[in-house]
């Protein structure tokens, strides 16, 4: 159990999560607020706010801050000595709200995988992990994608020497098998149309050993600024980057050999790592995105070359932003048929999409589904 300064900390982030601030930014701003706290009673605190909304529909709002933390870390601590103690029907009227179980099956071991802490993953440079993994320690490879470690250590990544001169980015298992799917080969011309930070740029341009290009777009130009800042970290320089703000207006004429749309989602993939979402998305939230996607589909589906490959990503796990605007992009596009992904299991009904479960991968939840543009 943290001691009460620990609680005292973490009911103060609660005051302004309350005020309308996301779980994340509140700890961000709290912890610029508070410069002299060190590495470790952060973690801590942190640790206690995300507790407390992966246990929030236990806890009596009645009670002190205080007290609901202590509670739920109470539970917390009872959960991990015995994963059992808390039935799975419990968990699925009480660990996600209600409006989900229209949307996704609730597998029993998917609901626990949602109260434990999340994996911390890392992306080795390609054919690098072994190296990395030395000079780090406190990682494990995963099975999963050739470049992928889990770090179970303490230090802090990003001051790390390996992390300053690009050795590896911090990415989700999920992400990464993201890229991986997509397969892009060296010299081939790639967009990445929703690059945000460009987690999954960097990995198109390192699959491609930094030869042939990458398109990144996105609406929002401050995150592109971050992107070309970890690209220069990495020493990857085959991409170039445009706005894009999902219109019919394409940045480019050009046509490409693949695309990468990892679409804006409800982000229900990543409700282990980020609870406090649990409590703020909404089923409209869920409809709109969906629509924005087979939009962001549409648009950009004509940019195909033929033989190009189209890659729809999103961590969510929602039918209506996954299978639903699959199929309802399928059957608007016959010029598309679909694309076994390499990741796909050899048993796979339909190797063209993919569901990544959390409890399978100890990572985020993922959607994937492609397609290929006919000769
Ligand atoms: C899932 S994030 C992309 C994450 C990124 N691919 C990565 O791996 O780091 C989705 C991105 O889509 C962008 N976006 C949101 N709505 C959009 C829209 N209507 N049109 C174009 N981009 C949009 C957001 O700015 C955000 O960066």
């Amino acid at each position: 159990m943290p001691d009460q300064a620990i609680l005292n900390h973490a009911a103060q982030i609660l005051a302004a999560i309350a005020a309308d601030q996301r779980a994340d930014t509140a700890l961000r701003f709290y912890f610029e607020g508070h410069r002299y706290l060190q590495p470790p009673a952060k973690r801590l605190i942190s640790h206690t706010v995300f507790v407390y909304f992966r246990w929030f529909s236990w806890l009596n709002p009645k009670d002190a801050p205080q007290k609901r933390l202590e509670h739920a870390m109470a539970m917390h601590e009872r959960f991990l000595a015995d994963p059992k103690s808390v039935k799975a029907e419990t968990l699925a009227v009480r660990a996600v709200p209600a409006w989900l179980a229209a949307e996704m099956d609730l597998p029993h071991d998917y609901l626990r995988q949602l109260q434990r802490d999340p994996a911390l993953w890392l992306r080795a440079r390609p054919g690098q992990r072994d190296t990395l993994a030395k000079s780090l320690f406190a990682c494990e490879p995963s099975d999963r994608a050739p470049d992928a470690l889990r770090f179970t250590g303490v230090q802090d990544l990003f001051k790390t020497e390996q992390f300053k001169t690009g050795e590896f980015e911090i990415q989700d298992l999920a992400s990464q098998l993201v890229g991986v799917a997509a397969a892009p080969v060296p010299g081939e011309n790639w967009w990445d149309a929703c690059a945000g930070e460009g987690g999954k740029t960097l990995h198109l341009c390192d699959l491609m050993k930094n030869k042939g290009v990458v398109w990144a777009t996105d609406r929002n130009e401050r995150r592109i600024d971050t992107l070309k800042r970890r690209a220069a970290r990495a020493k990857l320089f085959n991409y170039r980057t445009d706005f894009w703000d999902g219109g019919s207006r394409l940045p480019t004429k050009a046509k490409f050999d693949g695309i990468l749309l990892d679409a804006p989602c409800s982000g229900v993939g990543t409700w282990q790592r980020n609870p406090h979402a649990r409590w703020t998305t909404t089923p409209e939230d869920v409809r709109e995105l969906s629509v924005t996607q087979l939009a962001l589909l549409n648009n950009l589906a004509g940019s195909l070359k033929p033989g190009g490959r189209l890659i729809y990503s999103v961590c969510t796990l929602t039918r209506s932003e996954t299978t639903a605007v699959a199929d309802a992009f399928a059957a608007a596009h016959p010029e598309l048929e679909p694309l076994a992904l390499a990741i796909s299991p050899a048993d796979a009904a339909d190797p063209s999409r993919i569901f990544l479960w959390p409890h399978e991968l100890n990572a985020n939840g993922m959607f994937i589904a492609a397609w290929k543009k006919k000769k």
